[in-house]
Formats: C-alpha cells, structure tokens, sequence
C-alpha cells in the first residue's frame, strides 16, 4: 500500500529524529515545509521534501493537497473512551447548582458510572466504546490512552480493559491501556476503604497482569478519593507487574501527590489544575510529563492548568481530553488544541506540540507517534484548505479536518 500526498501547502512538525520531548521553550518551534509531499508505504512514514525536489508519480495512489495543511494526527494520552451511558442528569444538577464534588458525596459521580458499566455487557460496552472511538478517529486522533476505573469490582474492570484492548485489535488507531482500579471507593467499602485497596492489590492487579491488560496503573489520588499513602501502596504493588504510573493528581487539591508520582517515576501527572510553586519545582529534571486537560476545565468550570507559568519554567507539557462521561464528555482534540490557546494562552506551536510529540511521550509512544520522521506510523491529518496552521485553533467551532490517514490510509 503506497501512497503520496502531493502539493501540501504547510506540512508541519517535520522532524529528522524526534526527540523524545520537548521542553517549555523547545514547544515554541514548529518546525514546518512549504510547498511539500510525503510518501507513505506499508502505514509507514517512507520519505517527504518539497514540490522542487520530488521523484516520479507513477504506480500509487497521489492525493492532491492543494491548499491544505498536513500535520501528524493528534496523541490524546489521556482518555477513559470505555463506558457505559451517560451523566447527563449530573451536568443538569450542576447548571442548577450543585457542584462536581457534591454529587459525588451524594452517590453520583464516579460511582454512578460504575453502577451502568456492571450492569452493561461487555458486548453493549464494547458497542457504544466502538461509536466514540470512529468519532474521535475521524476528529484526527491516532493514538489514545484509554483507561478502565468505571468497574470498581474485579470483573467489571477486567471487562473494560477487554473492551479497550478488543478495540485496539479491531481497529488501526494505536491504543494503550491503563488500570485505574483507584478511581473511587466504591459504596460497599465507603467505611473500609483499606478492604477495597487490598482488592486492588490481591485480586484486581494480579489478573490485569496475567491477562496482559494495562501498559500503566492510576490512582486519583485527591481529597475524598485516595491519599498519597494509598497512591504509594499502589504503586509499590503495581511496580511488581511492570505497570508504570500516569496519575490523577491536583485536580482540586494539592496534597503531595506531584512529588510522590515523579518519586515512583510517572510517566505522566495528569490534570494539575491546582499547581502550587513546590508542585512546579519538584516535576524539574523528571521524567514525568506535565499534562493539561483544557476540555475538563471548560466543561466543570475550575480553574485551567497554569500551563503558561510551566512552559515559561521551562517544563514540557502535553495537552489531552480526558474524555469520559462526568467531567469531559467529549474526545475532540481540536477542541482541546483551540482551548490550550483560548484559555491557557498557549501559542499554536506549543498546543501543536503539546497535542504530538509530547502527547506520544506521555504514551511511551516518542519512537513511533508524534512528528513527520522517517520511519514513523504514517497518522496524518490533511485540513481543508486554510490560510495557515493558527487557523485551527482560531476557528475553534468549524471542524477543518478533510481527511484522516491511520496506518497509511484514509479512514472514512
Ligand atoms: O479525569 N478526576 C477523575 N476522573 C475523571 C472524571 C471522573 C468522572 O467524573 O466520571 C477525570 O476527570
Ligand atoms: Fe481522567
């Protein structure tokens, strides 16, 4: 299967070799080709230049690219696609005055979900995953964390993942799973909290590992959820199955689990909504990548990740959805790219950025994911025709994309 794309007007995020991240003044460059093509064999990245330099056309397909802008499709490394229903009721309750946290003190929440998702098969879970994850193909995302935590009992998390790894098999987006067993205390442990974390560690991880489920393990370590304590057991155990930490970590609260993540060497520490300047110091020199969800602030109204403060600081930052059905029902990255710049005063070039590279990075996905290298998986979104690559963020309501290109072809 060979492929060229010809006549590009701006192909952006051309890289000769990646590298692995990009620090907070790195996100400023978007290195990008005019007038360019790109050739794509086997749903690999074969080879791009300019129009001045390109070989013979004959014997593969040739798009025409004629005014539209060529970028990698987006890396959204933080999603829980996989659930069941979903909360409408609780955002009505919201807009008629209670908050996020009230609702989940009154049984809605996390636990609400968990009641539907046990309830569903993993045949109708499966059938209403599969729905979100064509749409958010469609809006130019190629590669996606998807993360269990709506189960809450053995069985029931053992289900999601199934469902996410069966979809990873089923269709050409690149997927990477996460076991988030700690994603709330469900109400039968609401008074022994300590029982259901020995379930998570007894029972719940060792059959995620004996299944080869999960690349990663999460905790939303939080007031009213679980305590740095709690995290760090977690993570110990998990540590003994090879599962790495990408954590929920100052969505509302600051309270340590920023340093106790880089202490376990987290990949990634997601939300960071509420930074405080110890939060910002100790994520220096790590290997953990910083990570925004613009679209969970919008949609709960709290306050956005100080993402202008962290890039000025000099850290690397990644931006994803967080899509799931009680703070972000919603899986477009467009939108997250167009909020980064809107709300958290991030350039195009850094939401650009923070939306491939360092999205990749925070999947462990650097070698194959996130920029136009030689080598890489050919995921290419092509924009209608535009006037330059800042019109996607500015646009923010109109959908430009024309065409999404997974695993070297078009997805339709
Ligand atoms: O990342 N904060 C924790 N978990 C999810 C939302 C959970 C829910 O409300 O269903 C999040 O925002
Ligand atoms: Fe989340």
């Amino acid at each position: 299967m060979k492929l060229l794309l010809i006549n590009i007007k701006e192909l952006l995020q051309v890289r000769e070799t990646t590298p692995t991240k990009l620090y907070g003044h790195q996100m400023k460059e978007l290195p990008t080709l005019k007038n360019a093509w790109v050739f794509l064999k086997n749903g690999i990245i074969e080879s791009f230049g300019t129009m001045d330099n390109i070989g013979p056309q004959q014997g593969f397909k040739t798009l025409d690219c004629t005014g539209k802008i060529v970028l990698p499709a987006w890396c959204d490394s933080h999603s829980h696609l996989v659930y069941a229903g979903n909360r409408e009721q609780e955002f009505v309750d919201r807009i008629n005055g209670l908050s996020y946290q009230e609702i989940a003190e009154k049984g809605g929440g996390i636990v609400n979900s968990a009641k539907k998702l046990q309830e569903t098969s993993e045949e109708e879970l499966f059938k209403q995953s599969k729905k979100r994850l064509k749409e958010v193909m469609r809006l130019g995302t190629g590669a996606l964390e998807i993360k269990s935590g709506y189960g809450l009992t053995t069985e029931a998390e053992l289900k999601m993942l199934r469902v996410a790894k069966k979809l990873a098999k089923e269709f050409p987006v690149t997927i990477k799973t996460t076991f988030l067993g700690a994603h709330a205390v469900p109400k039968e442990y609401k008074n022994n909290k300590e029982a259901y974390i020995d379930l998570i560690c007894n029972e719940m991880l060792p059959n995620v590992a004996k299944e080869k489920l999960a690349h990663f393990v999460d905790v939303f370590c939080e007031e009213g959820y679980f305590t740095v304590h709690e995290m760090e057991r977690i993570l110990t155990e998990a540590k003994k199955y090879k599962l790495v930490p990408k954590v929920h970590v100052n969505q509302f609260n600051s309270i340590g689990g920023v340093a106790a993540a880089v202490k376990y060497k987290a990949l990634s520490v997601d939300h960071l909504e509420v930074m405080t300047d110890e939060d910002l110091e100790v994520l220096k020199d790590t290997e953990t990548m910083p990570v925004a969800l613009p679209s969970c602030s919008y949609f709960l109204s709290i306050p956005y990740t100080p993402a202008r403060k962290m890039i000025d600081a000099g850290l690397p930052l990644a931006i994803a959805t967080d899509y799931n059905p009680g703070s972000t029902p919603s899986g477009n990255m467009n939108f997250v790219v167009a909020t980064a710049c809107i709300k958290m005063r991030m350039t195009p070039e850094e939401a650009i950025n923070a939306a491939t590279i360092n999205g990749a990075y925070a999947m462990g996905l650097s070698r194959t994911h996130g920029s136009i290298t030689k080598g890489k998986t050919a995921n290419l979104i092509i924009t209608k025709p535009i006037p330059s690559y800042g019109y996607l963020p500015y646009a923010f309501g109109s959908n430009l994309i024309d065409c999404v290109i997974l695993n070297g072809k078009e997805i339709k």
